[in-house]
């Protein structure tokens, strides 16, 4: 039997945080070991908002320097970014023709990000879930590691493959598929922290896009940073519960002990009853002295990357020779299947 494959993607976009890498890029690592897995960079995602040039093809090298950084393997892994597989973008257009307008008016992202401004959105804003859709189909894959912000595209991934499984029924049997041609992909929102939270707002998730540096750890501070922002993070004026129950109704004390549970592995139960009944500014020391500890080495072999850009544009171009491989196939099966002569 052949190994199951994994895709996953994280946009240049600039700022990657803790929530990127323990709801994702974390995950990517042993993963290795049971399936077959391509990570992407997906910079044709990234310019559904307007980004400088410039600084978009640092964002590509950076997000590759925090794969390999984190442990992925060029070698047994495909790392490769997006815009140099066109059948990532070819696919995404016959998806754009498979999903319905209705389907894409639900997406609670598009509206969150589109904000009050919606008629001055682009269309690729909008359309952004199909290309995310077409990004993993294009592999035919069967899982996508994700942070839990992107559950609803998975969903969706799932309804436009099913819809053209259906669509397409007499042409994909006749090619001798009998379970459809696209799988249901699955979803693995799994891990410790699929949704690590603001430091300043326990109820908001860490993003990229939060006007205050302090909302969250950046994959490339430095020691001081790290600890200045653990210890200013928000907390109640209650003590450290020592028991789990304790912690609801408290979003921004249980965020940061998700956090210290996905950086050390140990589980919230063991940590407070170490740390419960104590002072918080203990507890913050403490979680201080991990985060530099899991993340500085990371931030320091980050920056040894990016000091050989060629080095990183290698990686890349190999990556997306191979993935072409498996795109370009899936690919020339959609055209069969639909009905475009090639
Ligand atoms: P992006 O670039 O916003 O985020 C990359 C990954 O980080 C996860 N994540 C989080 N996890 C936990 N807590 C948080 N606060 C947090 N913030 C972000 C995200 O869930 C994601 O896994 N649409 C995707 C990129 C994408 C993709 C794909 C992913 C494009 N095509 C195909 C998987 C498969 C995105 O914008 O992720």
């Amino acid at each position: 039997m052949t190994a199951k494959r994994v895709f996953s993607g994280v946009q240049p976009t600039g700022n990657l945080h803790l929530g990127n890498y323990l709801g994702a890029i974390k995950r990517f690592v042993p993963l290795q070991d049971t399936h077959d897995c391509i990570y992407c960079v997906v910079d044709l995602h990234a310019i559904t908002v307007w980004q400088n040039p410039q600084e978009l093809l640092r964002a590509i090298r950076e997000v590759t320097a925090a794969y390999l950084a984190a442990g992925i393997d060029p070698k047994r892994s495909i790392v490769f970014n997006q815009s140099q597989v066109a059948e990532h973008a070819e696919l995404a257009w016959v998806f754009n023709c498979v999903a319905r307008l209705g389907w894409l008016n639900r997406m609670t992202q598009f509206k969150e990000k589109a904000g009050k401004d919606r008629e001055n959105a682009s269309v690729g804003l909008y359309a952004y879930p199909n290309l995310m859709a077409a990004d993993i189909l294009v592999y035919r894959a069967d899982a996508v590691p994700v942070g839990e912000d992107q559950k609803q595209h998975l969903e969706l991934t799932r309804d436009i493959a099913q819809k053209f499984n259906n669509d397409f029924a007499a042409e994909i049997a006749a090619k001798g598929y009998n379970d459809g041609y696209f799988p249901l992909t699955e979803p693995l929102i799994a891990g410790p922290a699929p949704r690590v939270m603001s430091l300043r707002d326990g109820t908001k998730k860490m993003s990229k896009s939060d006007p205050s540096d302090y909302s969250r750890i950046n994959l490339t501070d430095d020691a001081d940073a790290i600890a200045q922002k653990v210890r200013k993070a928000k907390t109640d004026p209650e003590p450290l519960p020592s028991e789990e129950e304790g912690l609801k109704g408290r979003p921004e004390a249980e965020n940061l002990v998700t956090i210290f549970s996905a950086l050390s592995g140990r589980d919230k139960a063991g940590i407070l009853a170490e740390f419960g009944g104590g002072q918080f500014s203990t507890f913050k020391t403490a979680l201080a002295d991990l985060a530099v500890e899991s993340l500085a080495p990371m931030a320091g072999e980050m920056r040894r990357l990016m000091a050989d850009p060629a080095g990183i544009d290698a990686v890349l171009r190999d990556g997306s020779n191979r993935a072409r491989v498996i795109a370009s196939k899936v690919m020339a099966d959609v055209k069969d299947i639909v009905g475009l002569l090639r």
